[in-house]
């Protein structure tokens, strides 16, 4: 909220775009759009900024991040029965899939990962890890990555840019301790949640008691959450009343809220269509993929990307050829690779 309202305060272009957003939302939710139909496809590059070896977190630590997002974003993540059973006719599947880039923005082959040292030995929510001139990591282009930071903040889990901000700050910054699930991650943010949390403040979601303090007349514009007063932290125990929420009170579960790691498990039906909405809003160019379907077997597989070189599809075409009687699908993959699947 401190970033919302710097960026309100300095930048007119901010709070209209800001303005747009908020209304195509409240249109969406006029209408009862139940938001985007197929899967959106999010290609991610971490930048890990580090300043001694253990921030320099590993490969596999940032895969384990990556893999929490995607069941935190799909509604299948393990820990969903903690839900009390009055809020599961309000969970929420994203439907969104996170994939570590695997091109750079000229092209080139990457890992998804940058590594950057520095001197800062800490950063606050200044944006300094944000660019190569002040100790930190230039963003790529937001409208094809989502760009996540991994450094040491001094007082922060981490913080994010709600869209309709500047390209070269837009994403999100974890601390390397709240980052993932192994390695440096630390009890009781070591279940990956930071990052779940702040990406959802990136598709446009308010924290879940309103940001009004400890009032009862703040909200976060999504209808199937109840009115709280303010964050709950810790570990807390069903219900939770507050602001004349009784019986259910605070829906402490949700990734909105400020509890544990181990707290936090769901977003609602409501919170999925408020994304959905600032994806088509703000963030259009992430492409929603046709479902996808295992290849059925006597089919003979090709990654055309792979085979000739060609250069990234950024739509989601599925064609259908039928040639000397034979099946032909041409389709574009999780991967952002053009694949054909051809009849035996
Ligand atoms: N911006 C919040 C903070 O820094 C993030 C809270 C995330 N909560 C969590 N359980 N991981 O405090
Ligand atoms: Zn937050
Ligand atoms: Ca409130």
């Amino acid at each position: 909220m401190t970033v919302h309202r710097r960026l309100l305060d300095r930048d007119p272009a901010y709070r209209q775009r800001r303005e747009e957003i908020e209304n195509l939302t409240l249109a969406r939710k006029r209408a009862r759009s139940r938001g985007r139909t197929g899967t959106t496809l999010v290609p991610v590059v971490v930048h890990v900024v580090h300043s001694n070896l253990s921030q320099n977190i590993s490969a596999e630590q940032v895969a384990s991040q990556i893999a929490v997002l995607n069941e935190d974003f799909a509604g299948r993540n393990a820990d969903l029965i903690s839900v009390p059973p009055v809020w599961r006719d309000a969970l929420g599947n994203g439907r969104i899939v996170f994939d570590l880039a695997d091109r750079d923005p000229s092209g080139a082959a990457t890992t998804g990962i940058t590594r950057t040292s520095t001197s800062t030995a800490a950063f606050g929510d200044d944006d300094a890890v944000k660019f190569a001139g002040a100790g930190g990591a230039d963003a790529w282009p937001a409208d094809r990555y989502l760009n996540m930071w991994v450094c040491h903040l001094h007082d922060l889990l981490g913080y994010a840019q709600f869209p309709g901000g500047p390209a070269q700050t837009d994403g999100v910054v974890i601390d390397y301790r709240a980052f993932g699930t192994i390695g440096t991650a630390e009890a009781p943010f070591h279940l990956g949640r930071s990052a779940t949390h702040e990406v959802g403040h990136w598709l446009n979601l308010f924290h879940i008691w309103g940001d009004d303090g400890l009032g009862c007349a703040g909200t976060d514009h999504v209808d199937d959450t109840p009115n709280q007063a303010g964050p709950n932290t810790g570990v807390p125990g069903f219900p939770r009343v507050t602001c004349g929420n009784a019986p259910h009170g605070d829906m402490f579960v949700n990734f909105m809220d400020y509890v544990d790691d181990r707290s936090m498990v769901m977003f609602t039906v409501g919170q999925v269509e408020r994304m959905h909405a600032a994806l088509d809003a703000a963030r259009p160019s992430f492409p929603v993929m046709a479902p996808q379907t295992d290849p059925p077997s006597g089919w003979v597989h090709t990654d055309l990307t792979l085979a000739a070189g060609a250069p990234d599809a950024a739509g989601k075409p599925v064609v259908a050829i039928q040639s000397d009687g034979k099946l032909s699908v041409l389709y574009l993959g999780v991967d952002h690779h053009i694949h054909a699947l051809q009849a035996k």
